[in-house]
């Protein structure tokens, strides 16, 4: 049921790298892996760059955010127009840093979404919940609820990808047990079906926080993880590398 998904390992560097970070981008390119579909989503004026470095290799770039609007008065905003433009083939939506530093709500990030697929971008879709909401015993309840409020409308195999990161796991060094990843992915494949059918069932679900070359093998296992969203193991080609290779 699951093999129909192809692994996505997607690097998302933040707010880290400068020009010469570039070395890295060029040493994953040259090991070109092509095991599973590979994406690194550097700060906005690296993608231009980064598109024409990995031309010849399976690697793909994406962004980590994008503006609703086509184009505009609004400073400061990238549109996925011009993402789509300068080369990027996805970009990362509601993202947990987005969503506690600028605000960002569910219905927002779902807006954000639709832009990325009018202009032909792939959106990844962030969802996932605080320690505190763990806590509370309600996490599938809560995420599934989210990941339903942020969905776009018309999403679809081939244009959404949705990224469970618990929160309390980004940056942390602390990951989930095999069984909460399990269970909250097997959550949100069951409300996929449930809305989208068939499609449902072919959306690529990733996990991200914390994820390593050492651990990465054992959460890329787990049922209904088709894949992962890396942070600070993405911005080194010896770290990403080890991931990808685990996918
Ligand atoms: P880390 O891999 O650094 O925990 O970050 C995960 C993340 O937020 C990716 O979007």
């Amino acid at each position: 049921m699951t093999s129909s998904r192809r692994k996505l390992v997607a690097g998302n560097w933040k707010m880290n790298g400068l020009t010469a970070s570039m070395a890295e981008l060029v040493e994953m390119c040259d090991a070109n892996p092509s095991n599973c579909d590979v994406l690194v989503c550097p700060p906005f004026p690296l993608i231009g760059r980064f598109v024409g470095s990995a031309g010849n290799s399976h690697i793909e770039i994406g962004a980590q955010d994008c503006h609703t609007a086509e184009s505009g008065a609004h400073t400061g905003d990238v549109s996925a127009a011009l993402l789509k433009d300068v080369g990027a083939s996805a970009v990362i939506v509601g993202h947990s840093e987005r969503r506690a530093d600028h605000g960002e709500s569910s219905a927002l990030i779902k807006a954000k979404a639709e832009a990325a697929h009018a202009n032909g971008l792939t959106a990844i879709v962030c969802i996932g919940e605080t320690e505190a909401q763990r806590d509370a015993g309600n996490a599938e309840t809560l995420v599934t609820a989210q990941m339903r409020e942020s969905l776009p409308s018309g999403a679809t195999a081939a244009n959404t990808v949705v990224a469970y990161e618990p929160v309390w796991a980004i940056g942390t060094g602390r990951t989930p047990t095999t069984e909460q990843i399990a269970a909250m992915h097997s959550a949100l494949r069951a409300a996929l079906v449930a809305d989208l059918g068939d499609e449902g069932n072919g959306i690529r679900l990733l996990y991200g926080g914390s994820v390593k070359p050492n651990n990465a093998a054992e959460i890329f296992a787990i049922d209904d993880v088709d894949g992962g969203l890396i942070g600070g193991a993405s911005l080194k080609a010896a770290d990403f590398l080890g991931i990808v290779n685990a996918a």
